[in-house]
């Protein structure tokens, strides 16, 4: 068999050769992409007289065929195939004979890839936001479940201060919030339309890239071939978001870890989502979340990678490019697996209250205790000090807050007076933060009123983009 490009070759390409530079295995993922590109490529060729009307048609109908047996799961492909790009012109050639031939006419696989990558980025994008809206929504209906729970903060995974568990959750909604906001930005950077720029320099051929992007409903086009064929930030900002992505939710899982300790038991999770031991009958394990935890360092791993493959290229395009896909792929599909899993689990997860309620220590209030001399007129300094003078006072006489009389405040300061009991309890401390972002039951309620609204505007907003792109 005759490789497309071994025109100028005087011997036969070494069989090992060709098996280490093949793509085929893994770029066969971006196949019904490459077809999609080959469609609106045949239709502007056809439009500015490069080929003809019964060409056209000829191909239109080879290329349909292909794109029912892509879908049928029925392209074959061969062992002497380099990639999806020879894949599908070995195709077209093969149903449609010599017409086939032109299909490659002022392209090159160097832009062509790009345009693949960034089709399928584009539909893996809407996906990935869909997901992360979902996962919000699961949020947001735990912050409905456990609206006025009060639990710990934590900050050093020491007892911090009281917050609404409400509010932990909503924390986490923002956070997703902002992953999702990242891909829609680089979302933009994807949908800018690198086809035509050839293989670097641009072509003699009267092409026309401005309605190749419109069939493809791409709104603008690049500006420069050396920069098109070599460019990869677009994949890599993906690639960064996704990663961010997980961070958050390896964090989150963390979290989860530890709260499902035994000696902690702030969660129960259901025995579904849990593993067991292969030795010990009692574990039930958390092993969703450790595998979170871990399946987001292979990612960062990943990212770095890529970057480290880009560092040092010289412009424009270079073969080291091809090895883009691996990485993204499986970083894409990780952080699909996990956002789908963890939707699951968040959706069914159980608080224990009674146990949250019992650990939190009086000690959290002990901020609420200097804000109160704050407000009486004590410097916040000396007020610090002196509570934590009194927390000493109580751990060296086994006591709370809660058990401690005016006349042992008074110890400690004048200006303790009666109205200090009505501030040492955790409802008490949660409600006074009413300052914005403050956890206070009223700020949290008017959270969650505003996150239903705002996440059923964003499934609109990504409705709308799928229809956008939808070709
Ligand atoms: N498979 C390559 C890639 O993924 C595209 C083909 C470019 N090949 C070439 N010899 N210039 O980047």
């Amino acid at each position: 068999m005759k490789y497309m490009w071994e025109g100028s070759f005087k011997e036969k390409i070494d069989k090992d050769i060709i098996d280490f530079t093949k793509s085929i295995d893994i770029d066969k993922k971006l196949a019904i992409y490459d077809v999609q590109g080959s469609i609106a490529h045949v239709k502007m060729l056809f439009k500015v007289g490069l080929i003809t009307k019964k060409e056209k048609e000829k191909i239109l109908n080879g290329l349909k065929r292909i794109k029912k047996e892509i879908n049928g799961n029925k392209l074959k492909i061969l062992p002497t195939d380099e990639d999806i790009h020879t894949v599908v012109e070995r195709r077209l050639i093969e149903l449609i004979g010599k017409t086939g031939e032109k299909l490659h006419t002022a392209r090159s696989r160097n832009d062509q890839i790009v345009l693949d990558e960034k089709l399928f980025l584009r539909d893996e994008i809407v996906h990935l936001i869909r997901q992360i809206i979902y996962l919000q929504n699961c949020f947001l209906k735990k912050s409905e479940e456990y609206i006025d729970t009060i639990i710990s903060s934590y900050t050093h995974l020491k007892q911090s201060q009281p917050v609404l568990l409400s509010h932990y959750f909503l924390a986490y909604i923002e956070k997703l919030e902002r992953d999702k906001e990242r891909f829609l930005e680089t979302y933009k950077r994807v949908n800018v339309f690198p086809l035509g720029v050839g293989a670097c320099a641009g072509t003699s051929l009267p092409i026309d890239r401005k309605y190749t992007a419109k069939l493809l409903k791409f709104p603008v086009i690049s500006k420069n071939s050396l920069d098109t064929v070599s460019d990869r930030d677009f994949l890599i900002e993906i690639v960064f978001c996704c990663v961010l992505t997980l961070i958050h939710l390896s964090s989150f899982s963390q979290d989860l870890i530890i709260w499902n300790m035994d000696e902690i038991v702030y969660v129960k999770l259901p025995d579904k989502y849990c593993t067991g031991s292969s030795l010990m009958p009692h574990k039930k394990n958390p092993d969703v979340f450790e595998l979170i935890r871990g399946k987001t360092s292979n990612c960062i791993g990943l990212l770095t990678g890529l970057l480290t493959l880009v560092k040092g290229l010289p412009l424009s395009y270079n073969r080291d490019l091809q090895e883009d896909k691996k990485p993204l792929f499986e970083i894409i599909e990780t952080t699909k697996s996990i956002l789908k899993v963890l939707s699951k689990v968040v959706s069914e997860i159980d608080f224990n209250k009674d146990i949250i309620k019992e650990k939190i220590s009086s000690f959290t209030l002990s901020t609420d205790i200097v804000e109160y001399l704050v407000k009486k007129g004590k410097p916040f300094r000396e007020a610090h000090s002196l509570v934590g003078n009194i927390v000493n006072y109580c751990i060296e006489n086994n006591k709370t807050f809660f058990s401690l009389t005016l006349d042992e405040f008074k110890k400690f300061s004048q200006f303790f007076e009666n109205d200090i009991f009505e501030i040492l309890n955790f409802e008490s401390s949660v409600n006074a933060k009413v300052s914005n972002g403050g956890t206070s039951l009223i700020n949290v309620k008017k959270e969650v009123e505003k996150w239903k609204k705002k996440l059923k505007k964003s499934l609109d907003l990504i409705t709308n983009l799928e229809k956008r792109i939808s070709i």
